[in-house]
């Protein structure tokens, strides 16, 4: 037997009890079989009672993402219009990347309510279970140089910042280059992966993991420690559809900052959200480790950071830690 037949069964019964001997006896398996596939499905999101006697009864089940929510939320020209929703990936930058190599349109939007391979920054994974999180890809063809996509990254940060604020009342802190913590804690991620050609930027896929309703089971023992949800530091349940039209909404409008502006506005409101500058900080580059206080951005979005001597050094790409 597996989770859906049992799904289906319960499904059918709309929210009555169905006994373990009847489950038993139509699916041809043992009450501990049932068991397992009972909290798989809890796993998934679904919620089911089992109480001795009476048996097992659907009460709840995972939220699900739609076009016909999310788009009348939409108060963008065009991030997010051309919109695939998709219900499994291994990972939406992959999905998009396709796409944009089919010529998609800057804007166009990649969701999935799961990933089984999504990725995080210096290849790691990174834990995208269903229907409790945004995984989303955003393509942008942005007319700059190729070395400016760092900028990309501090923006995308801010944007998300922005939004999340917007939705619930909580004080993030952006870790460089773009890392959002609450309380220490890490709440979401973004990957950028770009495509070029000659030293000309074709197009950047822009990958934004928000981990909105995880809850603690949801996460390795370990990373407990460092990562958290939206849900977990602030106690609610937060509707995904409100927050993905807020961080397109944002971002769409700090990418038009950004194209009119420049680098300058971007870099000014990053600072003020950076929880990196003024604090001694171990920086983990590839070139080698270092002890240094960051003291601000410079005009491509690296991190200048003062070593002991009084002299400086700038990275462009590092792991940073307080020390
Ligand atoms: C990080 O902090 O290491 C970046 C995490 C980025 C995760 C997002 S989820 C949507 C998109 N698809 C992926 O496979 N990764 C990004």
């Amino acid at each position: 037997m597996g989770k859906d037949s049992l799904l289906s069964l319960l499904e059918a019964e709309a929210g009555e009890y169905v006994s373990g001997e009847e489950i038993s006896r139509k699916m041809n398996v043992s009450r501990t079989a049932i068991w397992k596939q009972v909290r798989k499905l809890e796993t998934e999101g679904y919620i089911i009672e089992a109480v001795p006697r009476l048996g097992y009864r659907l009460t709840g089940k995972p939220s699900r993402l739609s076009v016909h929510e999310l788009l009348p939320k939409l108060n963008t020209r065009s991030f997010g219009r051309n919109l695939r929703l998709l219900n499994t990936v291994h990972s939406t930058q992959d999905e998009l990347r396709g796409l944009a190599e089919q010529g998609a349109q800057e804007g166009t939007l990649v969701i999935a309510e799961q990933q089984t391979n999504g990725r995080g920054r210096m290849g790691r994974s990174w834990i995208s279970p269903a229907g409790k999180g945004i995984w989303m890809s955003l393509l942008l063809r942005p007319p700059v140089p190729l070395p400016h996509t760092p900028q990309l990254t501090l923006l995308a940060a801010v944007a998300l910042s922005r939004a999340i604020s917007r939705i619930i009342p909580i004080i993030i802190g952006i870790k460089w280059p773009n890392d959002l913590l609450v309380d220490g804690k890490k709440i979401s991620g973004i990957l950028l992966e770009s495509a070029a050609e000659d030293e000309r930027l074709r197009y950047v896929v822009v990958g934004l993991g928000v981990s909105v309703n995880l809850e603690p089971e949801d996460y390795p023992e370990e990373l407990l420690l460092k990562a958290a949800s939206l849900k977990m530091v602030s106690g609610s349940t937060i509707n995904r559809s409100d927050l993905i039209a807020a961080i397109l909404e944002e971002f769409e409008r700090l990418y038009g900052l950004y194209l009119d502006e420049g680098f300058a506005p971007i870099r000014a409101l990053w600072e003020a959200h950076s929880v990196t500058l003024n604090q001694q900080t171990q920086l983990n580059t590839p070139q080698g480790s270092f002890v240094g206080v960051p003291r601000g951005l410079d005009d491509m979005g690296g991190l200048q950071v003062e070593l002991e001597d009084g002299s400086y050094r700038t990275v462009y790409s590092a792991e940073v830690s307080g020390v």
